[in-house]
């Protein structure tokens, strides 16, 4: 018996000095110290040894079992170290090759320039107020003293979207709502998208946008909305900025005026962005009429304002030299990226 006991050890390391992997390791387990394996058959049938034989051959039968067991532990050991080497191999980093760089999104040209306009507005008093872009037909004409079959509907192409509502052609519908939430003095502006059935071409598109400016309050002449603008435009184009006042015609505002700067590219002798007259329109703008004022429910006896509205795609792409208005709506990453800061 001792003989079949050597001859098991030596098979039993031999088989296991050329195991490779964890699957083999533990069929081995299993061949040789499982409940069924080879060692514990020879543990049970110690029962035909004589009483003398009996701890003599347990001691060795045990002593092969420790020394299997004992044998295949190492050989795990080994055999994960080496897998965890050649893994360590494969994966090697090189510390020194340069990084991914991750790009960041940056703001639109349009929300750069909204965003100086906001605070410009905002350190000289005005809130800013928000209003729907689907709006009635009350708030965006009837409101601003545009009646229905009114010839001053026909300056402005509407998207009808039911009867009685329409996508906003202006921000000035922001005024009969600001009236009604407010009481004087209001100070507001009110920026957002404005829509029009225009063509689309280098300086019309049927979408866009526009601030609308709004102040009401006992005793407030033109000479105030000029100061205004006198300080807005100056903040935006430069110190030496000057603003005229030419007279136009609004259905809203009475007298009405458009208001234009000089070129901040040449100063006023006429150039290449200013189409050579010297100056840039930038804004509609007049005082509030009384019809506006008392629709709103504000005694116009009592209270004067003026209104305004500029036309924030137009102070974007004078303000970077921008030739089409489309460059703005197609967001194509090449252009975007140049306004980034
Ligand atoms: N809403 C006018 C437009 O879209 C712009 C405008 C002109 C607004 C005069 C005003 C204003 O508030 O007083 O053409």
């Amino acid at each position: 018996m001792k003989e079949q006991l050597e001859a098991l050890r030596n098979e039993a390391l031999a088989e296991l000095a050329v195991l490779s992997d964890a699957k083999q390791l533990e069929d081995f387990r299993v061949r040789y110290l499982g409940k069924k394996g080879s060692v514990t058959a020879l543990l049970r049938g110690m029962g035909a040894l004589s009483a003398e034989e009996r701890p003599v051959m347990g001691q060795l039968v045990n002593q092969l079992r420790q020394e299997l067991e004992s044998a295949l532990s190492e050989k795990n050991t080994a055999l994960q170290q080496a897998q965890q080497e050649a893994q360590l191999a494969a994966e090697k980093l090189d510390v020194t090759m340069p990084g991914k760089k991750i790009k960041s999104g940056g703001l639109h040209p349009l929300n750069v320039v909204l965003d100086d306009l906001i605070d410009i507005f905002q350190s000289m008093g005005f809130d800013v107020v928000d209003g729907p872009e689907v709006e009635t037909d009350y708030y965006n004409f009837q409101a601003l003293n545009v009646p229905e079959d009114h010839p001053a509907r026909d300056m402005q192409d509407t998207f009808y979207l039911a009867d009685n509502l329409l996508l906003r052609t202006q921000t000035s519908a922001a005024q009969a709502r600001t009236m009604e939430e407010r009481k004087p003095p209001i100070r507001i502006i009110c920026p957002g998208r404005v829509y029009r059935a225009d063509e689309v071409d280098a300086t019309h598109s049927p979408v866009f946008h526009q601030i609308e400016g709004l102040v009401i309050d006992k005793g407030i002449t033109m000479c105030d909305l000029k100061g205004v603008l006198e300080q807005f435009a100056q903040e935006i184009y430069g110190k030496e900025t000057k603003v005229r006042f030419r007279p136009s015609f609004f259905p809203f505002t009475e007298p009405s005026v458009e208001v234009d700067v000089s070129c901040s590219e040449c100063g006023g002798t006429g150039c290449r962005v200013c189409k050579g007259a010297g100056w840039i329109e930038i804004l509609g703008a007049g005082m509030v009429h009384p019809s506006v004022l008392r629709m709103g429910g504000i005694d116009p006896e009592e209270y004067t304002g003026f209104a305004f509205g500029i036309g924030l795609d137009r102070l974007t792409t004078t303000r970077y030299k921008i030739s089409d208005i489309r460059l703005l709506f197609e967001n194509d990453q090449r252009f975007l990226e140049q306004f980034d800061r």
